[in-house]
């Protein structure tokens, strides 16, 4: 049983409202020419920085700080989000994948057990981004879960790839397949029938979030499920190297692979097992509703094959979905907004739909729907469909931080809460220029939810949930950009290691709140407690420590 009354802060008011503002994608570095919010004008944002040391801060968004395997893995919203809303580390799916499949108990699981069924009969499918961006997946837990799945008696297997592009170089995707292909080559030499049998780029086919675009996943849909793509291969390696002709790694276009006689040769059909093997949730969930929902009208799935379905990871814990899966998700659980919500704190959250889950389903520890409908409102912007946002750079940022004005004005809430995501999503399509406006926009944003606050006497706390627009160029060791053979600049449209920075005010802010300076090593998980101190309440003791002390002046 969990005592949800917060004890009350011995120094600091209840009844202040709050925004909690998340810049995504907004992390510090150096200045220079690839440092998109240091080029933009970004005047709301320089000038919190003034406040540093008392009022501005830089904390850790990256690596172990957020629960991911090791300090080379850069953040990302996922476990940027959990972290900021759950007050805690948990080893997140990446890391918990690795135990599993390092001490084999992925095969000894309940989910590994019923896919196994299949394998008598059926092909085994796997779908996924093929990376090692280890942001949504790893190829080397595919590499191992391939040989895994062959020990274990999977005589046919199919490869259904999501080429990345984003969270790795954009070209990438070429050497994975190839990897890929290699690996594949070798287990058909020990008699297993593995192929690669469909592809496509991430944000074309699959992997939509938040129900941005049905389509998206429909494409992958035909290509997985009914063997039906626009273009056909006999080869991957072959289908990637030609599609790249006219699109880049991430928007691919959906293609099968056929035999000799055009017969597409994985289509996924009665009897088969599917296993998606993406850990990372937000872009799983469409896929594993596609393919585990006897009734669904998102799109005419045409054929829905009786299948044995096991996610790498439970995407959703409110939804149990998929209702199998091969490694337990960590169990987030206690969420500040759900402490919040059982104290008396009422909250508005808000982003748009590219972003939205980010701020409500993330944040409370990958859980859908509201803790108390009562207490909440969680309000989605439409984002734009069907474009790369560096044509619309400043995205939904303006009627963000107007939803988020006009929640504070309306003094309905306590919390008001929204993510700003220009820089990270502009920042991914590697578009300089687009991104210098995409951060001006979002600093823009923020001035609109500052003022607001300054107008009701309100409390502010400003961050972000990685690093993104900060760098925009590959670097080696000694940190200069790196060029390619031909001399061209290597974009990086990926996230970074970069620290973030987090700002307190606010005519609300009681006098003598400041950051301490004895969490030097603070990160992204010690917002929470900041946050709840900041509503008038001391945080539950395992929370990682406040940034903030009161001292008497
Ligand atoms: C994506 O899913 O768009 C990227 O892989 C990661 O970006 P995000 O963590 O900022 O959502
Ligand atoms: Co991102």
């Amino acid at each position: 049983q969990v005592s949800w009354k917060l004890a009350d802060h011995p120094k600091l008011p209840k009844g202040k409202p709050i925004a909690v503002v998340v810049l995504d994608g907004w992390g510090e570095n150096k200045p220079d020419e690839f440092n998109c919010i240091h080029v933009a004008q970004t005047p709301t944002m320089d000038s919190l920085k003034q406040g540093a040391p008392e009022k501005w801060r830089l904390i850790r968004a990256h690596g172990t700080a957020v629960g991911l395997p090791t300090e080379d893995d850069m953040g990302n919203s996922e476990v940027g989000h959990n972290a900021l809303g759950a007050g805690r580390i948990f080893a997140q799916g990446a890391k918990l994948v690795d135990l599993a499949l390092a001490s084999g108990k992925i095969y000894e699981g309940e989910g590994f057990k019923y896919i196994r069924k299949s394998f008598e009969k059926g092909t085994l499918h796997l779908i996924g981004l093929l990376s090692d961006g280890g942001v949504h997946s790893r190829l080397d837990q595919l590499q191992l879960l391939l040989k895994g799945a062959s020990e274990c008696g999977a005589k046919r297997i199919r490869v259904h790839i999501l080429t990345d592009g984003r969270d790795v170089l954009d070209g990438s995707s070429v050497g994975f397949v190839e990897t890929l292909e290699n690996d594949l080559t070798n287990l058909r030499e020990k008699g297993v029938d593995a192929r690669i049998a469909s592809g496509g780029g991430r944000m074309y086919v699959t992997m939509d979030r938040y129900e941005n675009d049905w389509n998206v996943v429909k494409r992958g849909w035909d290509a997985q499920v009914l063997g039906e793509a626009p273009h056909k291969f006999t080869n991957a390696v072959e289908a990637v190297k030609k599609l790249r002709e006219n699109a880049n790694d991430q928007y691919l276009p959906a293609f099968v692979i056929v035999d000799e006689n055009e017969k597409a040769v994985g289509p996924i059909v009665d009897g088969d097992a599917v296993v998606t093997f993406n850990f990372r949730a937000d872009r799983m969930v469409m896929i594993a509703k596609a393919l585990e929902y006897q009734d669904f009208d998102k799109f005419d799935r045409v054929r829905f094959p009786k299948i044995r379905y096991a996610g790498m990871l439970q995407y959703d814990g409110e939804l149990k979905l998929p209702s199998h899966y091969l490694v337990s998700p960590p169990e987030i659980d206690r969420t500040s907004g759900e402490y919040l919500v059982h104290n008396g704190i009422r909250t508005f959250a808000c982003s748009e739909t590219v972003k939205f889950g980010h701020v409500t389903f993330f944040w409370n520890g990958n859980r859908s729907g509201y803790f108390n409908p009562e207490m909440e409102e969680y309000v989605e912007i439409p984002s734009d469909v069907g474009i790369t946002f560096n044509v619309q750079p400043k995205m939904k940022a303006l009627e963000i931080g107007e939803k988020a004005r006009d929640a504070i004005l309306s003094r309905k809430f306590d919390q008001v809460r929204v993510n700003i995501p220009n820089g990270d999503m502009v920042g991914h399509t590697g578009d300089i220029q687009a991104t210098i406006v995409a951060c001006k926009a979002a600093d823009e944003a923020v001035k609109m939810i500052l003022d607001a606050i300054e107008q009701v006497g309100g409390i502010y706390v400003v961050t972000a949930d990685h690093g993104n627009a900060e760098d925009m160029v590959k670097r080696n060791k000694s940190g200069q950009p790196v060029y390619d053979k031909n001399g061209n600049l290597q974009i990086l449209t990926s996230h970074t290691c970069q620290p973030v920075p987090i700002a307190i005010g606010g005519t609300g802010l009681a006098p003598g709140v400041r950051f301490r300076n004895d969490v030097p090593d603070g990160g992204l998980a010690n917002v929470a407690a900041t946050v709840m101190n900041l509503h008038g309440y001391v945080a539950p003791n395992d929370y990682e420590p406040t940034l903030i002390e009161v001292v008497d002046n």
